[in-house]
């Protein structure tokens, strides 16, 4: 085992690590920003399709699903197709209204998940297509599936799920940016702008590991924290959903994720001096607004954590710590701002003892319903 984990203490740290290469290893050979290539050999007859239909359903469970609402954000912004996002056992248990011709994206690491594999069957018997996003090659989900693109993202073997989630934003991405050219909904120099970001996010991750040191730290000051909520906007919703569920199943302290402009419809109650509350607040469409949400929490003696572009002046005047991240297209913040969270959590999770690889009372892969 010593082996298998390369050096590492944990499994987790390990694949947090390997993201630089687990998510170059998913673009290798699908993009090429220098010739224009967007290439998703298992979608090949597809992105037609997909270019045509008025609506999409994303059904995943877990971190799966929060890859999947980074998805509609994307879909919709650069494809301007209906996209809903549904937790599977939700999906498969109501009556869901599916017509031929939807289309059905299941997002699942094991392949294996049972809820997803239900909500697929059901989709199917209704006439939908469904396109698999999975990384066990070979599991039951892709076989169950239409079409698909694998995440490539090499076995994850802790419990609490990092690079697999990074692929899978990665391979939805891309599909989301040649579903887009194809509709013609995306201007020429965009797509372009996007793929060659897209070849740049290895080294920005790569980037952001080397804050470690700073992140240990801060985690350091919060292992006693009983309560965490963390904010976002826009993108760095789902960011803001995934870094709290990081936190809650590893370290096992009681973590909320928040859109940044409903902490007034409640959250807000909760702070006071002993609240550590986590912002990703990159420059992006939404900044200014995030910075308000940022002076409330201050205004009411809230800790705040801060994730930030690179060379921000403003926040680490209010924030009382803050990590930078470096710039990059909105569209694929989540695939960076997500590291310093994971590696946040991972922190806390071992200065207070606990089992990171396998958190008590969770499966790696849920196959029962
Ligand atoms: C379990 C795992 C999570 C995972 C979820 C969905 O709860 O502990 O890490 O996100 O299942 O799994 P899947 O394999 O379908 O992505």
């Amino acid at each position: 085992e010593a082996i298998e984990k390369g050096g590492y203490e944990h499994f987790m740290l390990k694949e947090i690590y390997e993201q630089p290469r687990s998510v170059a290893d998913c673009m290798r050979g699908r993009v090429n920003a220098d010739s224009g290539l967007l290439v998703l050999g298992g979608l090949r007859d597809y992105v037609d399709k997909l270019a045509k239909t008025k609506r999409i359903v994303i059904v995943a469970c877990g971190t799966s699903w929060h890859a999947g609402l980074v998805a509609e954000y994307i879909f919709e912004e650069l494809a301007r197709i209906n996209v809903e996002v549904e937790y599977a056992s939700e999906f498969r248990y109501r009556n869901p209204i599916i017509k031929e011709g939807d289309f059905v994206i299941a997002i699942s690491q094991s392949g294996e998940t049972a809820d997803t594999l239900a909500a697929i069957e059901l989709a199917k018997s209704k006439g939908a297509t469904i396109i698999g996003v999975c990384n066990v090659v070979g599991s039951s989900i892709p076989r169950a599936t239409h079409a698909g693109a694998y995440t490539h993202a090499g076995p994850e073997i802790g419990v609490a799920s990092t690079k697999a989630f990074t692929a899978q934003v990665t391979v939805l991405a891309m599909m989301a940016i040649a579903v887009a050219r194809k509709k013609g909904t995306l201007h020429e120099d965009t797509f372009r702008r996007l793929l060659f970001e897209l070849e740049r996010i290895p080294s920005k991750i790569e980037t952001v590991l080397k804050t470690d040191e700073k992140i240990k730290e801060i985690a350091a000051q919060f292992k006693d924290s009983r309560n965490f909520i963390y904010l976002g906007r826009g993108y760095n919703f789902p960011v803001a959903l995934e870094g709290a569920l990081k936190l809650k199943e590893i370290s096992y302290i009681h973590a909320e994720g928040y859109p940044a402009a409903e902490m007034k419809h409640g959250p807000i109650a909760l702070i006071d001096e002993e609240m550590p509350v986590v912002f990703i607040a990159t420059k992006d469409s939404s900044y200014e607004k995030v910075v308000s949400n940022i002076q409330e929490v201050k205004a009411r003696k809230g800790k705040v954590i801060a994730i930030v572009t690179e060379g921000d002046k403003l926040i680490p005047t209010m924030a009382d710590y803050t990590i930078e991240i470096p710039a990059m297209h909105e569209a694929l913040i989540p695939l960076v701002a997500t590291i310093p969270l994971q590696l946040l959590s991972y922190h806390i999770a071992v200065l207070r003892g606990c089992n990171v690889d396998q958190p008590r009372n969770l499966a790696k892969s849920v196959t029962v319903e």
